[in-house]
């Protein structure tokens, strides 16, 4: 690779051992996906900071970088950590985790992170513009940036983001180059599922374009409009299901005004028709439990937007929570703090609802609820939770979320 002057110094350790590995480790990165160049980038956003993700080998490789004197160099943000700092009691953590949770917290904040815990920083405190190159973790925020903010990032892992985020630098490769942006299948839906496309449909797309799209960048023409929450619930489902990082939707998001622009002028590789029928079936194959007694509804995955939080409490005014049913709604401190004062936490927990900041179903241990059946509004949650928390599920829209927490119940009630 071609280092400017600065980056020699570094890789030799001019500006120290924490900067030194960090080079020396994108360098190797750089060299393996043939980058000819660094490039700066503008944010970073990290994945390991979770105890889950983490773990005993993650505390030590942050004390290492602490006790060197690693400082972040970039404006970065933290992914869901294992825990809710203020309510891990009332969700069951055990007392452990809570404490090896917290030194994680320390070792980074130490290093300069700023703490969103959170899977959405660009709704607030990491929020890039467009044709930004970053450094970014965490599936379901990579996929937002490049896609519906047109920042452009690879889907950084644990450690290489940390790495990035001490020198301020990426390997120039992939999604960074602007002609590797080019759609290359072309995702047509039905003009009856177009006509039709409502709001529950956006993660079960999501869902199965993730499945179909393999390793090709997806351009998806026929969705007639869509809100930043439906295009965070479409990108989170489709980059669990694939290794989407990127895909265009004509008419919606920046690089994608026209099917040519979308496409940079080229053919598509392949043609793939999406009708009602096909979203159907999904959503079936979404569903691993389909009837009966049910122990939590989950939503809020990606983290809810304060939108959202509106939408929670508006459908839980004056009503209560099954006796036998937990409700969860993750989000972070930020959007917490906002619902709190416009009075939608109050209104949530009134009706028995609980509020979860900071982690999420997949972070957080839960084994000692024993959850068996799970019912979301989350593509995202649907695909991970059978092998997080071993639970059967049943995706749905949000308010038939929200109704089945009520009665308690999937299907009509006994
Ligand atoms: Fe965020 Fe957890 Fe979902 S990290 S995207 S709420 S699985």
């Amino acid at each position: 690779m071609r280092l400017t002057d600065e980056e020699k110094k570094i890789l030799q350790g001019g500006q120290g051992e924490p900067r030194r590995i960090a080079m020396k480790i994108l360098t190797h990165l750089g060299e393996a996906f043939g980058a000819e160049r660094m490039i700066p980038v503008a944010s970073a956003h990290l994945v390991a900071c979770s105890y889950q993700i983490a773990g005993e080998a993650g505390i030590e490789i942050y004390t290492r970088l602490v006790e060197q004197g690693a400082r972040v160099s970039v404006p970065t943000t933290l992914d869901p950590g294992s825990i809710d700092f203020e309510r891990w009691n009332e969700f069951k953590t055990p007392k452990e985790y809570v404490k090896r949770q917290i030194v994680i917290s320390e070792l980074l904040q130490k290093m300069g992170v700023i703490p969103t815990w959170s899977c959405t920083p660009y709704y607030f405190l990491n929020i890039p513009l467009f044709g930004q190159d970053l450094a970014w973790s965490e599936s379901s925020a990579v996929i937002f940036a490049n896609s519906v903010i047109g920042a452009r990032t690879n889907r950084m892992s644990a450690y290489l983001d940390i790495c990035a985020a001490i020198v301020g630098r990426v390997p120039y490769f992939g999604l960074h180059i602007p002609e590797n942006r080019k759609g290359e299948i072309l995702i047509e839906l039905t003009s009856e599922l177009s006509d039709h496309f409502s709001d529950v449909y956006f993660p079960v797309l999501g869902y199965l374009i993730g499945q179909v799209s393999e390793d090709k960048i997806p351009v998806i023409n026929g969705v007639p409009s869509a809100s930043f929450d439906q295009l965070k619930a479409f990108g989170a489902s489709a980059a669990a299901t694939g290794s989407i990082a990127l895909y265009h939707m004509v008419g919606v998001t920046p690089e994608a005004r026209n099917l040519n622009e979308a496409f940079q002028g080229a053919k598509p590789l392949k043609k793939i028709q999406i009708g009602i029928g096909d979203i159907q079936e999904t959503m079936e194959n979404m569903r691993t439990y389909t009837s009966g007694k049910i122990d939590i509804v989950a939503v809020g995955c990606p983290h809810a937007s304060i939108e959202q939080m509106r939408r929670y409490a508006k459908l839980l005014k004056g009503k209560h929570v099954h006796k036998e049913i937990e409700l969860w709604i993750c989000t972070n401190e930020v959007v917490e703090f906002m619902a709190k004062k416009m009075g939608y936490i109050k209104t949530i927990e009134k009706a028995g609802g609980r509020i979860m900041v900071g982690t999420c179903l997949n972070d957080c241990p839960l084994s000692k609820w024993n959850f068996c059946c799970l019912v979301t509004d989350s593509g995202k949650f649907t695909y991970y939770t059978p092998t997080t928390i071993g639970t059967k599920c049943y995706y749905t829209g949000t308010e038939e979320c929200i109704r089945i927490a009520i009665e308690g119940r999937i299907g009509e009630k006994q």
